[in-house]
């Protein structure tokens, strides 16, 4: 059920609701399992996904996109990390943290060029904040650039990046100026295929194995003026910009593992018996649904909030870094919550990798993690509304 009283969906977004379900119940959920346990990058249905219009659902059809609202985008999101987080990474990533900011902060030269094909599904972008001494503390971080005539020369290590074995271009933040701390800070959009751009280390991860996760290494890399995204000194704040989309995206996510898990539990829950009844009419493990399914509500809400906050924003210009925090902060425990009760009410099956309840549990970690972890959450949502620091 996703139609709300407070959102109640239009037309269209029960049409993009409606494909993306099937989508991903008919081409995803089938080899969710296989990939999960080989990691291997979902090339083809990622491609299918762009073909779908999924890769840039708010994107203009001018740059390749599907030119939808944000509550279209976090809709879709959500049925697809239903079926497969994996594949909602790489959705996400695609849609907020690279296409959106590129067309925010871009030149026309550069949407055309960096964001066609990735919002068509040809290619794949990645975003690139992190590195391995500065992840919350994403400021101190010490890759840099040096302006040498028309270009800037890159060198550092960046890490946890998102698509970074498959990325065809990445929005990476480096220091141009380190002596200005935040200020200092300026964004590129790289290509892969160009020398100096080296592919690291594949993180060997818990969860959303399929979505691969790399380090990048900058080696005089010659990236030209032309490929800064905003000024010299902006980066810090793009990123922030940019990362209070993504994080809404990461709710959606979260909102679809909750529900996952929680559907699971259900089933198993009414078929399962112990003790002559069927599990779901213990209370320890119905009012452990009512839970669920109330923590879950509670998060849509909240995400389709955020949804409506940054859809105002493309008039207003005003900043959803609360309505997205508080989103990202609450999906993302309730996805936890959900995948640890959905493993708790399936007992010892809820362990096996033959119910996917186990892939939904490792899954959900990651959501109170990346794009800004719950305690830095905590602390944006708490600044904003105390004023201190
Ligand atoms: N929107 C616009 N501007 C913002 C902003 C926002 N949401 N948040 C901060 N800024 C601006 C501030 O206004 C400030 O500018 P002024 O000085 O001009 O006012 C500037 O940015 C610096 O802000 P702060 O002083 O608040 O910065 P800080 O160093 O204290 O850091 C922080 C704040 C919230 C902790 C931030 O560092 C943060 O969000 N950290 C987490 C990083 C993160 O989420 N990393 C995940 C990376 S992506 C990933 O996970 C991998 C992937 O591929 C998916």
């Amino acid at each position: 059920m996703t139609d709300t009283a407070l959102f109640p969906l239009s037309d269209e977004h029960k049409m993009i609701l409606d494909a993306a379900r099937d989508f991903a119940q008919s081409e995803i959920a089938p080899i969710a399992a296989e990939y999960d346990e080989t990691g291997k990058f979902p090339s083809d249905t990622i491609k299918a996904m762009g073909e779908m219009g999924f890769m840039g659902i708010e994107v203009p059809e001018v740059y390749g996109g599907a030119e939808m609202d944000t509550l279209a985008y976090v809709l879709a999101l959500e049925e697809i990390c239903k079926a497969d987080a994996s594949h909602g990474t790489i959705m996400s990533v695609n849609n907020s943290l690279y296409c959106h900011g590129i067309l925010k902060f871009g030149t026309e030269e550069q949407k055309k060029k960096f964001v066609t094909p990735v919002a068509s599904g040809e290619a794949v972008g990645a975003y690139s904040l992190t590195e391995p001494m500065s992840g919350s503390d994403a400021a101190t971080m010490r890759s840099r650039a040096l302006r040498d005539g028309d270009e800037y020369i890159i060198n550092g290590r960046k890490s946890w990046v998102t698509g970074g074995p498959v990325a065809d271009y990445v929005v990476v933040y480096v220091v141009t100026d380190p002596d200005k701390g935040a200020k200092g800070i300026t964004a590129f959009i790289v290509d892969a295929n160009h020398p100096g751009f080296v592919r690291g280390k594949k993180e060997p991860k818990m969860g959303i194995r399929a979505s691969a996760t790399s380090e990048i290494v900058f080696e005089d890399y010659r990236c030209p003026v032309e490929n800064r995204l905003g000024e010299e000194g902006e980066g810090f704040k793009i990123a922030m910009t940019v990362l209070d989309v993504g994080r809404i995206g990461i709710a959606s996510q979260a909102l679809g593992i909750a529900e996952a898990s929680y559907d699971a539990a259900i089933d198993y829950a009414r078929e399962r018996e112990a003790f002559g009844k069927k599990i779901g009419q213990f209370q320890g493990n119905s009012f452990k649904l009512a839970d669920m399914k109330t923590r879950i509500e509670a998060a849509r809400l909240l995400v389709y909030n955020a949804a409506m906050a940054k859809e105002r924003s493309k008039t207003t210009g005003e900043r959803f870094t609360l309505a997205a925090s508080t989103a990202k902060l609450f999906a993302s425990e309730t996805a936890m919550f959900c995948a640890h009760a959905s493993v708790q009410i399936h007992g010892g099956m809820g362990y096996s990798k033959e119910y996917p309840v186990e892939r939904y549990f490792r899954d959900a970690k990651i959501t109170e993690i990346y794009e800004g972890t719950s305690e830095i959450q905590r602390l944006v949502i708490s600044r904003l509304e105390t004023g201190l620091r």
